[in-house]
């Protein structure tokens, strides 16, 4: 285990840990005016959801390696007014793009190669490419340095209110819901990487009823060798055990007498076999009879 002190590093090799362990993070594609309406984009992953009533976002442009607030945080002092367009893996090259050093007053969209399009509520226009956008009314900026608000890396939290929102029809699947294949989004991670959020990468986790904790499995089960903290953890989430009853004809019905065949003939250790099995089911989300199989002795 490394153990560090951000106080013994420079803030910028700290950093270094602070992206490689805290993503993917979404990404931000904030497009902006300054007080003359020139227009400005460009992306911010220290970006999230704050909250949903009243829907909130929040973004962090931090101060620039010069000791500079980026262009992004001049405008919203300007102008308090952003739309936060999503990036998806369409866009991730054009929207790298963006994020180098242009002069002031460069607008990126046309740098970047996007699309315009005027907002209904606020004065910046948004990204059509993106398949969401969030018209913003700036509540907030908040120094988060308290000591040199203008070292390089201090950040400013800008606390945003959603008050219009566009999706890209093509995102939605049959039911109204918003498909995350579709959507295709994309994370920022640590260095230069990027995350997908697609094909195996996209898995659901179902919901849990207050189960009953890790913490009373069986030791037997807990400690096994064969199930992995995944499988521990979708076992506690189930909220009652099996009965002696259900238990008992569970095995009466047979469903497991080659298993217990192979354990006695086969000089297999039984308990092995019986956690392999209800690994099986438990990755078919079978949790009962995963449960039902490993209390069967
Ligand atoms: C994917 C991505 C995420 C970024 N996230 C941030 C961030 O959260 N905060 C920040 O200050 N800069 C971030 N940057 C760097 C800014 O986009 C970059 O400094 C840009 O030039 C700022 O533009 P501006 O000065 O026009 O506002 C990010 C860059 C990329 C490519």
């Amino acid at each position: 285990m490394r153990t560090v002190n951000p106080a013994d590093l420079a803030p910028n090799e700290f950093y270094r840990y602070m992206i490689g362990t805290v993503g993917p993070r979404p990404i931000a594609f904030a497009s902006t005016v300054d007080a003359h309406g020139n227009i400005n984009l460009s992306p911010f992953s220290f970006f999230n959801i704050a909250g949903y009533n009243p829907p909130t976002l929040i973004f962090i442009p931090t101060i620039n390696r010069h000791g500079h607030k980026k262009h992004t945080l001049l405008n919203l002092e300007e102008v308090g007014e952003v739309v936060i367009n999503i990036v998806n893996y369409a866009m991730v090259e054009q929207m790298s793009l963006t994020s180098a050093e242009f002069e002031r007053g460069i607008n990126e969209f046309e740098k970047g190669g996007f699309t315009a399009i005027p907002s209904d509520r606020v004065r910046p226009p948004r990204v059509a490419e993106s398949p969401a956008s969030y018209e913003c009314l700036v509540r907030q900026i908040i120094p988060m340095n308290q000591r040199a608000a203008d070292s390089p890396g201090a950040g400013h939290l800008v606390i945003c209110e959603i008050v219009m929102a566009h999706f890209q029809e093509a995102i939605f699947d049959e039911k109204g819901l918003i498909d995350p294949h579709r959507i295709d989004l994309i994370g920022r991670m640590g260095a230069d990487w990027y995350a997908r959020a697609q094909g195996d990468a996209v898995f659901e986790v179902a919901r849990p009823k207050v189960g009953i904790g890790v913490d009373t499995i069986p030791a037997s089960i807990r400690n096994s060798t064969i199930l992995s903290g995944n499988d521990l953890g979708k076992l506690g989430s189930f909220s009652t055990l099996p009965t002696p009853e259900e238990i008992s004809a569970y095995k009466e019905s047979g469903i497991l007498n080659d298993i217990f065949d192979e354990a006695r003939y086969g000089c297999q250790y039984l308990p092995d076999l019986l956690h392999l099995r209800a690994k099986k089911l438990l990755a078919d989300n079978n949790v009962k009879e995963a449960w039902l199989t490993l209390l069967a002795i």
